[in-house]
């Protein structure tokens, strides 16, 4: 068997100061000079970080049956199917992935692009009232992506209430980061300030998931069925036994959804339109496709598998900015990595990040180049990129996800251009999910028509 190096750091904290100064620099330089298997200790904790597409193809896909999710979200979505196992999981994704369907999808387009208008209109009107165009995108975005994700999910009841709730979600996240990076965790039941205000928000994501969760099954009982995911949820039955899902159940697939779908879709879309304003040629190749294929039209659901340029813009920055960055998961059983030796109950260390930008495997691996993915690339890097994470646990909301990001990039484009405001550069934030050190102000113009 090959021995993996093991990089230990200091006695009692590893290599925590080294990770929590700078991650991403710390993380690169083990994939660099570690030969893509390497193990490093955060405190007592040691994590095996794992960079070759093939271990991580064995772990994600091949062999996934014997690994499960590190990561403890369960204070947040319960037993939901971000966070379930074995059986249990397998039950409640044969439910919830035929609400996620293609069909369900292309129903919810209309809603969409109401939204999606909205917010080209309240753009317009901001240029117009403050004369130099520079505007912050990055809140905006967050809450066009709440609002849209919001209604696929709970349907329009919610509007009045989306403050609070966008609120709850975003300490939450922030909440659960921290704890995730602490090298002691004081137990959720003692009362810190931070532990009272993050069951404060649990307390409103609950109240606001049961009410609407109340109001659908009366509306259901009344013969009323709405297109929104949980009343799909709600009338799915499992085809095995026949069996729906109980309130509690709901609820805990609800927060999952939340959790899973709001954040990480907010924070693509800044990168996009980041990375856009900084290239003007990407951004004149996407005005030229756009106006070809659609002009000033209204896209509809088939018109965004219908413009391969922007695909690539898309798959370019969740390549380089996947927002799920790093994730953990631990073997069952002892098991075999390409000639190395796993323990049971080893932690390994997965990041779509490091993988995105492997010198070994991508030319200029940090530069933004979307001409890059050609039919030959995607072939190639089949199993090194994949940012809605591989095999049996990918996303469920991949779907829903590029379908949204792509109808709010076709309407802003049609209207808009974009700049960098100043030599602005923006610096990534690794938390749970990837996102900006700050919120991000670009100049926007209105394009002739
Ligand atoms: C750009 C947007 C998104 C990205 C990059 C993304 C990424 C991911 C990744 C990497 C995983 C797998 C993590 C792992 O293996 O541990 C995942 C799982 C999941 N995602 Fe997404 N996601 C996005 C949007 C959404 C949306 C919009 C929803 C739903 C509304 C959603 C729902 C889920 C769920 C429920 C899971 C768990 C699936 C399971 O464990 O069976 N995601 N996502």
């Amino acid at each position: 068997m090959k021995s993996i190096p093991e990089i230990n750091g200091l006695p009692f904290l590893g290599n925590f100061l080294e990770y929590r100064r700078n991650k991403i620099s710390f993380l690169s330089s083990l994939r660099d000079t570690n030969d893509d298997q390497v193990w490093f200790r955060l405190g007592s904790h040691p994590l095996l970080l794992i960079t070759n597409p093939e271990d991580i193809h064995w772990v994600e896909a091949k062999n996934a049956k014997n690994y499960v999710k590190a990561t403890n979200l369960r204070e947040l979505v319960g037993d939901g199917i971000l966070m379930s196992e074995g059986e249990k999981w397998r039950k409640q994704r044969r439910l919830i992935q035929p609400t996620f369907h293609q069909g369900t999808i292309l129903k919810m387009v209309d809603a969409m692009n109401r939204r999606i208008a909205g917010f080209i209109d309240e753009l317009n009107h901001e240029i117009v009232l403050k004369g130099d165009g520079v505007i912050d995108l990055g809140f905006k975005l967050k809450k066009l992506v709440f609002e849209i994700v919001g209604e696929a999910v709970f349907g329009s009841e919610v509007g009045s209430q989306f403050d609070r709730l966008r609120e709850s979600m975003e300490y939450i996240n922030v909440f659960l980061t921290q704890r995730f990076h602490q090298l002691v965790t004081v137990p959720l039941y003692f009362p810190t300030p931070s532990n009272l205000k993050f069951q404060k928000a649990k307390r409103i994501i609950d109240q606001t998931i049961f009410d609407v969760i109340l109001k659908k099954r009366a509306e259901l009982d009344a013969g009323k069925e709405n297109e929104d995911i949980i009343t799909k949820m709600m009338i799915a039955r499992d085809p095995e036994t026949g069996e729906s899902m109980s309130l509690h159940q709901l609820r805990d697939e609800v927060a999952s959804m939340m959790l899973a779908g709001f954040e990480t879709t907010g924070l693509l879309l800044p990168w996009i339109l980041y990375l856009v304003s900084n290239n003007s040629e990407v951004q004149k190749d996407l005005h030229s496709e756009i106006d070809q294929v659609l002009g000033r039209r209204v896209p509809n659901g088939g018109d965004t598998f219908q413009l391969p340029f922007l695909n690539n813009v898309v798959d370019e920055t969740l390549r380089l900015y996947p927002p799920v960055w790093a994730w953990t998961k631990r073997a069952i059983h002892s098991d075999e990595l390409r000639g190395s030796s796993i323990k049971a109950g080893s932690i390994l260390f997965i990041s779509p990040y490091l993988v995105h930008r492997h010198p070994k495997i991508w030319e200029s691996p940090n530069d933004f180049k979307p001409s890059r993915w050609t039919s030959e690339l995607r072939e190639r890097t089949k199993l090194s990129f994949f940012p809605f994470g591989m095999g049996p646990r990918t996303c469920v909301g991949k779907h829903l996800a590029l379908m949204e990001v792509k109808l709010i990039l076709i309407q802003f484009f049609q209207s808009f251009s974009v700049a960098p405001c100043g030599d602005l550069e923006v610096k990534p934030d690794f938390q749970v999910t990837l996102g900006m050190k700050e919120s991000l102000r670009l100049k926007i113009s209105r394009r002739r028509s």
